[in-house]
């Protein structure tokens, strides 16, 4: 299964948990500046911080460039310093290209302004994270399968 991270870190919290994720699905986790058009996907990991009230607008763009592309199904993540709304808005932007969003998505605080959530992303956060892929990866490995009629 073809499964890709893509993520935007301005302080790296969220490379952390990209890197989680990507570590449990077998793959690399891609920076937005250093990644190439994703232009087909059975699974597309993509995660961002919540910078001033929304996602970063190098991400915004991304997503943007995402449309017509074939990505079968995408799943979200973010970090924050308090408003755990980062999701909620990479849902919107990537539906809004029409791309299938997993309902499932996974997010946890991150360090910010070096006084707020100190120690975050935690291990445990981390692991979290990985569960979170695994388990939507092995969803969607399903459904592949499903949809190639190698399963019934
Ligand atoms: C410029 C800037 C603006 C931020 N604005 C918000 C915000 O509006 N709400 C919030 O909950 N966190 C805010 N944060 C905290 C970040 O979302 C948090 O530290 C996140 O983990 C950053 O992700 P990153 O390290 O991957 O860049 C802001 C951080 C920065 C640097």
């Amino acid at each position: 299964m073809n499964c890709k991270v893509i993520y935007h870190t301005t302080t790296g919290n969220t490379r952390k948990v990209a890197e989680a994720i990507a570590a449990a699905v077998g793959t690399v986790a891609l920076p937005i500046e250093n990644s190439p058009p994703a232009d087909a996907a059975d699974l597309l990991f993509i995660g961002d911080g919540f910078y001033a009230g929304t996602v970063h607008k190098e991400m915004k763009e991304f997503i943007k460039s995402l449309k017509g592309s074939s990505i079968k199904k995408a799943a979200v993540f973010s970090t924050f310093g308090g408003q755990d709304k980062a999701n909620a808005v990479l849902k919107k932007l990537l539906g809004d290209q029409g791309i299938p969003v997993a309902p499932e998505c996974f997010s946890c605080p991150g360090k910010a302004w070096w006084i707020f959530n100190r120690k975050h992303p935690t291990g445990q956060e981390l692991s979290a994270a990985k569960d979170f892929a695994l388990k939507l990866a092995k969803s969607q490995q399903l459904a592949t399968l499903k949809e190639t009629g190698v399963f019934p």
